[in-house]
């Protein structure tokens, strides 16, 4: 049997020679070890198929996958027992930032995973949401990422849905040429008690690290956290047709959180992005559009929680065709993420950041742009084109620009108050 799949740079062939399929086993029964059976059977060389239907996962798991093929059109559903994850033996440790947890790993090299627009994964997050609403929540704290993508090159991620993470939806680490082609995440809070607040903080649709070649394309993103949240090392990244509703918007960071391991972003296209405004009710928050963030230069604790005075640079991002519904800011960045007065300055530094074809609306704030750049390492080649989105009724437009070496395009100046 030969089955063939797109892979990033070409069409690849996949020899199968193996074939495994699984069913779910139904209520009250486990399906980890039939599904990590399969993989170990076909997820070299192989193909292995999963039926429609519910996979009960309860324990962590890594798929080994090396010129294979998934079909995965049922939905691996992690037991939602909070404390049993929280037990950091229960996860993994692979994503170096903030020493996240994982509780599902795939790596490997030439292999598809396609869902099909029906499988996936449910996080059963309510549990955790609900658990953690009176509780206090950290970096590093256990909290499993749903989906992570450890070491993996030239994969293909298509059609995948993950229902209500706990925390982070998907993380690429240490990866290579990735293509995710078709991606839904929704953290959505459905129980009454919690209405009206954001009790889904830190449910960030992905964040990239050390990886390159990372390709996003068609997400669709509920979340109360940053839509997608480009770390430290991502290179090379394209992100189309980002759909985010709700949470904080498109990030760039934390950045320089480590020091002494210089965070390098460089070439990140991002076009035709949505930023819609949930029911407050549902979702109180979307706050920005495009935001950049780094640590101050002085160093304040340790990671996960603390840290900062980490360098590096962000060059040559492009933000094109971006709608806008009712967000607090639009464009923001800022090099003093919890910082403190007396900090050094950053010495992030930021260069050649495109905004064009920007519409839409903003809340009650007429702040549109607010960039400002560490006087250590003032931003070369800020350049607006054709933005279009206009204060809240009433009142001037505020473009503010501290530290920028040189802005063109806005429609009007853009100083260190934005007022003249
Ligand atoms: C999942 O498997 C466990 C046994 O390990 C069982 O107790 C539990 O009821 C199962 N859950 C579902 C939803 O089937
Ligand atoms: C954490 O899990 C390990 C392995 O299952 C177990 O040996 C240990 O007792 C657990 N620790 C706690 C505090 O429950
Ligand atoms: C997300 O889940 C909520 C709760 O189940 C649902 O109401 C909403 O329609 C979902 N959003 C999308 C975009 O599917
Ligand atoms: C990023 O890459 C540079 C150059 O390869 C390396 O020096 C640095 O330690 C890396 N930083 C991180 C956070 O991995
Ligand atoms: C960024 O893109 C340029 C132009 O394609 C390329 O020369 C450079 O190597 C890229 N940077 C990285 C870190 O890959
Ligand atoms: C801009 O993005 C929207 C989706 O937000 C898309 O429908 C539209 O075709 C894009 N426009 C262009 C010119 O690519
Ligand atoms: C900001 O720009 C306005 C309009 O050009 C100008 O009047 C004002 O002096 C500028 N303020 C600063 C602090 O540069």
């Amino acid at each position: 049997m030969l089955l063939k799949a797109y892979i990033a740079s070409g069409l690849v062939a996949v020899a199968a020679a193996k074939v495994c399929s699984v069913k779910p086993l139904g209520a009250g029964k486990d399906d980890t070890d039939r599904v990590l059976a399969a993989i170990d059977a076909c997820g070299t060389n192989g193909f292995t198929s999963f039926a429609p239907g519910t996979f009960n996962i309860t324990r962590k798991m890594t798929w080994t996958l090396n010129n294979a093929i998934v079909d995965l059109r049922g939905t691996l559903s992690f037991l939602p027992d909070v404390t049993y994850w929280l037990n950091a033996s229960n996860t993994y440790r692979v994503v170096d930032i903030q020493s996240q947890a994982s509780w599902f790993v795939v790596t490997g090299k030439n292999f598809v995973i396609d869902a099909h627009g029906t499988g996936g994964i449910d996080g059963n997050g309510q549990t955790w949401w609900d658990y953690f609403a009176t509780r206090t929540r950290l970096d590093g704290d256990g909290r499993p990422i749903a989906f992570t993508l450890f070491e993996a090159q030239d994969a293909i991620v298509r059609n995948f849905k993950i229902f209500a993470q706990p925390f982070w939806c998907n993380t690429a680490a240490k990866s290579a040429r990735v293509v995710y082609d078709g991606m839904t995440c929704n953290a959505t809070n459905t129980n009454p008690t919690y209405a009206g607040q954001n009790i889904v903080p830190n449910t960030d649709g992905i964040n990239t690290y050390r990886s390159d070649r990372i390709t996003m394309l068609n997400w669709d993103i509920t979340c109360g956290d940053d839509c997608l949240a480009i770390k430290g090392n991502s290179t090379n990244i394209i992100a189309k047709g980002i759909t985010c509703r709700g949470g904080n918007g498109i990030a760039i960071g934390s950045l320089g959180q480590y020091v002494g391991q210089p965070d390098i972003v460089e070439n990140v296209t991002m076009q035709n992005l949505r930023m819609l405004r949930l029911p407050t009710q549902v979702q109180p928050n979307m706050k920005n559009g495009v935001y950049l963030k780094t640590w101050t230069g002085s160093v304040t604790g340790t990671p996960p929680t603390g840290g900062g005075g980490g360098g590096g640079r962000v060059h040559n991002l492009v933000a094109r065709n971006v709608s806008l519904d009712r967000v607090d800011f639009p464009v923001h960045l800022y090099q003093t993420n919890s910082g403190h007065s007396a900090d050094a300055p950053s010495q992030l530094a930021f260069s050649d950041l495109r905004f064009e074809d920007w519409t839409g609306s903003v809340t009650t704030s007429n702040k549109l742009v607010d960039i400002e750049c560490s006087p250590a390492v003032p931003c070369p080649g800020v350049r607006f084109d054709n933005f279009a989105v206009p204060p809240p009724s009433g009142q001037a437009p505020r473009f503010i620009c501290v530290n920028v070496v040189d802005e063109v395009g806005l429609p009007a100046p853009c100083n260190a108050t934005g007022l003249p």
